[in-house]
């Protein structure tokens, strides 16, 4: 059988196009939204990680997909203090797809905690890929210097070595053949959820 990883990727590729292909990724591709349309992603992005990163943190089991370094709620805060005030958490409300995002992974925590490797895979392996591509347009676009506004893609070690750490994680997994099916319907129901928040983000513009 392929590793998990490769599996993950496979599965996820046409659904990975589809993210892409959104008019709010498109968008923010372009080089085109504004601070705060960028702003509310990372708003709701928090709530995301904030929830998936303290579901990972009690799971012992899941412990290779928890790095520090990987940990990403924190950098958001910072972004979100810079870009917006420190009051952001306050002043600005986190799109509902992202509260809906947020207590799914609190229930995989309560019931089903192997699935969020599938959350862990989808988020993480998209920053370490993608984002870097992202951290530039945004610096760009929105007219920031150094890593201030931008800590959110900025990791503490090498982004191929903590994508490969990952993999590597995901692949020393020990799931059963039902497990691991469900883990690649999670990883596809974690790329519809983001459509859904893009979409809500989209329309908020
Ligand atoms: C903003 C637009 C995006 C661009 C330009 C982009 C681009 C990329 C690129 C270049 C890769 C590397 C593929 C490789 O290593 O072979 C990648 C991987 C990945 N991206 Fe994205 N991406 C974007 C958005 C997203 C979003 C929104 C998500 C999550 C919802 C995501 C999740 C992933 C994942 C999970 C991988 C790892 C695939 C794998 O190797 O298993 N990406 N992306």
């Amino acid at each position: 059988m392929s590793p998990l990883s490769t599996t993950l990727r496979e599965r996820t590729a046409a659904a990975h196009r589809r993210v892409e292909a959104t008019p709010f990724v498109r968008t923010l591709l372009a080089g085109r939204l504004d601070r705060a349309g960028y702003t509310l992603l990372l708003r709701s992005l928090h709530e995301v990680y904030a929830a998936l990163e303290s579901a990972l943190g009690a799971q012992p089991a899941l412990a290779p997909l928890h790095h520090p370094a990987l940990a990403r709620s924190a950098a958001l805060g910072e972004d979100l203090a810079l870009l917006h005030g420190p009051r952001w958490r306050e002043e600005l409300a986190p799109r509902p797809a992202s509260l809906a995002y947020a207590r799914r992974l609190g229930e995989l925590a309560a019931a089903q905690p192997l699935l969020l490797a599938a959350h862990a895979y989808v988020r993480y392996l998209g920053d370490l890929s993608g984002g870097q591509v992202l951290a530039r347009v945004v610096q760009r676009s929105l007219g920031l210097d150094g890593e201030a506004g931008t800590r959110f893609y900025r990791f503490e070690a090498p982004a191929g070595a903590l994508a490969q750490r990952l993999r590597t994680g995901l692949d020393a997994l020990e799931v059963g053949a039902a497990q691991r099916e469900a883990l690649l319907d999670e990883a596809l129901a974690a790329f519809g959820r983001h459509e859904h928040l893009f979409a809500e983000l989209q329309a908020a513009r």
